[in-house]
Order: structure tokens, then sequence, then C-alpha cells
């Protein structure tokens, strides 16, 4: 890990490889750790680099900071980029909140993108009682610690099956979500509670777009995301079986092969991926 400086502030950010660079943007509340299963094996055709946002993970947020928003992240990645001295094109991949974000930054840094990733995510903003739910979230989380947030979420991060055969997955999860800043979250939360309504965006988006869904997650449903594919001309859409919410960590290889296929082909054609219908994946059979 490296702390890079940003303007304001320490990112705390996981690299690994070379070539085009691959950002990955985690989802809520979790942090690097969400991609590390993908990291290994994709950093042999990329350069991943996979930060902890502002608040979470090793990344600091000053006292005085109360709510991020999707857009302060966003900025906060384009600092990320500059101080890195990166000026190419990137890829960015980003995870339902990593998502929200990673739309942000297609909004203000578009000609920054070659190709955005949209993984268990939505573009519309929050109804009234979901952003009652969030505020609620970050008035209490600093009470009542990280532990019941875990429990209550993971029945929805993860499907049945990974719960049920894969205990370590399920400790990972925990871990990552107890760990984390209850100030970090609670700022998050509320930044989230205002994003706004980003559909409209994909319409005209000129990077490439890639959507990546598990049929089993109640979070973001595959039809949802689907539908958002639709809207795309020329969007990829692949959807994973027995996959809840969390798909780099429930099916590393799958979805690490989904990614390093679009990077593979990404120099030889410009659309390269199947339109208009989805393509599944099973347990048993991997992309290559
Ligand atoms: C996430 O995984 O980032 C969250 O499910 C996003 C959200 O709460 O909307």
């Amino acid at each position: 890990m490296e702390k890079i400086r940003i303007k304001d502030t320490e990112l705390n950010v996981f690299m690994k490889g070379e070539g085009l660079p691959v950002l990955f943007v985690h989802g809520f509340p979790f942090d690097h750790r969400l991609f590390l299963p993908i990291c290994d094996r994709l950093s042999e055709v990329c350069q991943c680099i996979v930060p902890d946002l502002r608040g979470f993970g090793g990344s600091e947020l000053s006292d005085e900071i109360s709510v991020c928003t999707m857009e302060r992240y966003a900025e906060d990645l384009a600092e990320l980029l500059d101080a890195l001295g990166i000026k190419r094109e990137i890829f960015l991949c980003g995870l339902s909140m990593g998502g929200y974000i990673a739309m942000e930054f297609a909004r203000k840094y578009e000609d920054r993108l070659a190709r955005l990733i949209l993984c268990s995510t939505r573009t519309d903003p929050d109804t009234e009682e979901e952003k009652a739910k969030r505020l609620h979230l970050a008035e209490t989380v600093g009470t009542t610690g990280m532990g019941p947030i875990a429990d209550s979420m993971i029945p929805n991060l993860l499907c049945a099956k990974t719960r049920e055969f894969s205990p370590s997955t399920v400790d990972y999860v925990r871990e990552m979500i107890v760990s984390q800043n209850p100030k970090g979250v609670a700022a998050a939360a509320r930044g989230m509670a205002q994003r706004k309504d980003t559909t409209e965006l994909l319409k005209t988006m000129k990077p490439s777009l890639l959507f990546i869904s598990g049929q089993e997650d109640r979070i973001t449903s595959p039809e949802r995301m689907c539908k958002l594919a639709k809207i795309v001309p020329d969007a990829g859409f692949f959807t994973v079986e027995d996959c809840a919410h969390l798909g780099p960590l429930e099916f590393p290889l799958i979805f690490g092969d989904v990614i390093r296929f679009s990077v593979f082909v990404h120099d030889l054609l410009r659309q390269d991926m199947y339109t208009g219908f989805p393509i599944v994946f099973s347990r048993n059979f991997g992309l290559f």
C-alpha cells in the first residue's frame, strides 16, 4: 500500500502491474480489499490502482467534513491520477457506490476515460424513504458502531450459496465492514443521500460501457442493470450466476476475467462486446 498525497488529504492506495491503468472504486462501506482477489491475475495485463476512498480503510477524513458527496470522491480520484502522473485514458471500474462515483467522474472528466465498467450499481437517486434511512444510519453509526451494520447488510451482499459454502468470504466481508471508521461511513451515507440522477448521462457517454451484475443481487437487480445497459448503444452486459452484490469476492475468477477480456481486446476493437442481450456466466464455466 502507498500513501498518495492529493490536495487536502492523503489516500491509501494499492497498486500492482503495468500498462493500461484500471482504477477501481469500492462500494459502501468497504475499502480496497473488495478488489484484491481479482488484482493478482489482472495485474498481468494492466496497472490496477485501488484506492481507499476518503474516510474508508487507511484513508483519513478530517474532522470538519461531515458529508462526502459523490462529486467530491470523483475529484479525489482525478487528483489521485494527477498525483500519479497518469495522463493517458484509463478504465474506471466502480461497484455500487463506486458506480455512483464513477458516473460523477464521467460527468466531469469524460476525456480521461477509455471505458467505464459499472458493477452492481444504479443511476437513479434515492427515494425519500431511502434518504431517511441513510440519514438515520449517519446519525446513529457513531454509537452503534459497525457490527450491526455488517450483520444487517451481509444477507443482501452475499448470495445464499456464498454464505453457506464460503464462510471465509463471509468473515472477510464482515471484517472489512467492522473495521471502517464510523465518521467516514456517516459522511458517505449523507453524500449518497444527496446524489444526482445520472441516467441521462449514459445516453451521451463517449467512453465504451460495460455492465456487470450478480444474478442474485437484491440491492441492484440484474434486470435493473440490464435496462440501463439497453439505454446505451453498444454497451456490454454480463451477469454472473450464484453471485449477489459483491462479485469480486464471490466470483473473483469470472469477475476478473470479464475485466481482463475487456482490457485484452481494448486495443484491437473499440466495440468488442455483444449487445442487446445478457451473457450469463455460470459457476461451472469461466470465460476462457
Ligand atoms: C454499496 O454497495 O456501495 C451500497 O449498496 C450502495 C448503496 O447503499 O446505495
